[in-house]
């Protein structure tokens, strides 16, 4: 399994902090927001990554994780020209996934916990289930600010709705992703949204029509740094205060 770490995008909502730097290289606690990505890839046993930068600080990050070696993670990068969406980046790692599973992180994600996302990495990674993809949830008051997942009597995914007035439920859809190799075909038949780039939400909705979905609950807490100003930076006091990326258990053998 690879690891994909899209850092590229505008960070518009989070102007005018993000006129003078890009949004991952802002601080998350005592490091920048990056930092987090790539050691919660660490910590859930993953060896080999890419990351998708974009604009003109892409060498800073270079600077500053290198070859990932101080993460225990062999680190490369590739370059997103224009912000064209999430699926449009992970679009541009295909050539470096050379086959494999791969598991995608936002890098302005994050959470306080690991367990779950280790637990999909070894049930879906490191098994024969080549063709299964996975969607991340967390509960939010306030789902309709989100893809919100609809669940049968089964307790399996129905449907993802996206910002929807009469949500179904309150598990909203993270920044974390795990897909088959064959995730790399779906992207090629895209088509760019209204809003002119290619969403993520068709590829999963692809896995869902196709009964290849699989939904894992996130346990603790979950952020979404690049929501907002004031999101941002309460985001930052939590994680001066608390960290980030533990184990709720005793780190399982991975
Ligand atoms: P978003 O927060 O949805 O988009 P953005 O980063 O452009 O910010 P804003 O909407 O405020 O302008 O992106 C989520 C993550 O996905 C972010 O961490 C960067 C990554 N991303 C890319 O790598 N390439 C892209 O083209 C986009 C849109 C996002």
């Amino acid at each position: 399994m690879i690891g994909i770490v899209l850092a590229g995008g505008s960070g518009t909502r989070l102007a005018p902090l993000t006129f003078l730097a890009n949004k991952h290289a802002l601080p998350l606690g005592n490091v920048p927001m990056i930092h987090h990505a790539i050691d919660l890839l660490a910590k859930i046993g993953i060896t080999r990554a890419i990351m998708v930068c974009g604009d003109s600080d892409a060498a800073k990050f270079m600077r500053y994780l290198k070859d990932g070696a101080a993460f225990g993670v062999s680190l490369s990068y590739t370059y997103q020209d224009r912000p064209g969406g999430i699926a449009e980046a992970l679009s541009l790692c295909r050539a470096f996934a050379g086959g494999d599973k791969a598991f995608v992180i936002l890098a302005d994600n994050g959470v306080q916990y690991v367990d779950t996302l280790a637990r999909a990495v070894r049930e879906l990674g490191h098994t024969d289930q080549w063709r299964q993809a996975a969607v991340f949830t967390t509960r939010v008051e306030h789902p309709e600010h989100y893809g919100v997942v609809k669940l049968d009597d089964q307790g399996s995914v129905k449907a993802i709705l996206e910002k929807p007035k009469n949500p179904p439920s309150h598990l909203a859809v993270t920044g974390f992703y795990l897909y088959p190799p064959d995730v790399f075909d779906i992207l090629s038949t895209l088509v760019p949204s209204q809003r002119g780039e290619l969403e993520i939400t068709d590829v999963n909705n692809y896995y869902l029509r196709d009964g290849r979905l699989s939904m894992y609950e996130l346990d603790g807490f979950w952020w979404d740094a690049g929501e907002s100003l004031e999101q941002y930076q309460a985001m930052h006091q939590y994680v001066l205060e608390y960290g980030a990326n533990h184990w709720q258990h005793p780190e399982p053998g991975l």
